[in-house]
């Protein structure tokens, strides 16, 4: 299984201070910024857009950016964010009319490829994608808000997506988004996920390091030791 990454969702974060947010959050001790796009749409929430990506990277963010499209429809906005500096593109692929197409675009256009399933898509999505997608994301919530409670059933769905994932023998990453919290994360990753997304978790706490590392501690298993 590829190392945890921890990517803390800026939806969370202060947006008056952006930069410098995201700037404690990396030096926190986070691998990678989750960037939620928001359409008013295809989810009841507005964020933002290849714009703040943009001023992001020229503030200087070298992580990798974690791009994470509620959008539809999909196509047009991708060549977009990778000119903004998008590492990763995920989408839910009720969004896109051709699911196949989209994922050869964002990696056209230079960026890493992700599927996402709600709590309510099932997993039968990846029985075509598997081979050509770089990242699994599986949310836990309802997509369109953050501070949402964690839905149980994305445990058993997590375990079924690794063992497909493991199955297909490519590196995939399989990612978790929504209610992830201290309390949770140790469970989340028996279940599978190599890629903790945690919005409120990390930006509602007072010290980010320390929440970040704790979260650390949990993925391990040996916070209790
Ligand atoms: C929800 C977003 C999540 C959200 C997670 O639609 O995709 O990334 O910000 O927030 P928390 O961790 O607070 O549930
Ligand atoms: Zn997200």
């Amino acid at each position: 299984m590829p190392a945890p990454v921890i990517a803390p969702s800026i939806l969370s974060a202060d947006f008056a201070r952006l930069g410098a947010e995201v700037d404690a959050v990396l030096a926190a001790g986070a691998d990678w910024v989750h960037f939620d796009v928001m359409d008013n749409h295809y989810v009841p929430n507005l964020t933002i857009g290849p714009l703040v990506c943009q001023a992001l990277r020229k503030h200087g963010v070298k992580a990798p950016i974690d791009v994470h499209l509620m959008v539809e429809p999909v196509d047009r906005i991708v060549p977009d964010f990778a000119e903004a500096g998008a590492t990763w593109i995920s989408f839910h692929p009720e969004a896109s009319r051709h699911v196949d197409r989209t994922i050869q675009l964002i990696r056209s256009c230079g960026c890493r490829p992700g599927i996402v399933l709600n709590p309510a898509t099932p997993l039968a999505w990846l029985d075509h994608v598997l081979e050509s997608v770089d990242l699994v994301l599986l949310m836990s919530v309802n997509p369109g808000f953050g501070g949402q409670q964690f839905i149980e059933s994305a445990i058993g769905k997590l375990a079924e997506a690794r063992r497909r994932i493991d199955a297909c023998g490519r590196e995939v990453r399989l990612e978790i988004d929504g209610g992830v919290k201290l309390d949770n994360i140790g469970r989340i990753a028996r279940a599978g996920a190599d890629t903790f997304v945690a919005g409120s978790a990390i930006f509602g706490s007072k010290d980010y390091a320390a929440t970040v590392s704790a979260m650390r501690k949990e993925i391990k298993g040996d916070a209790h030791l």
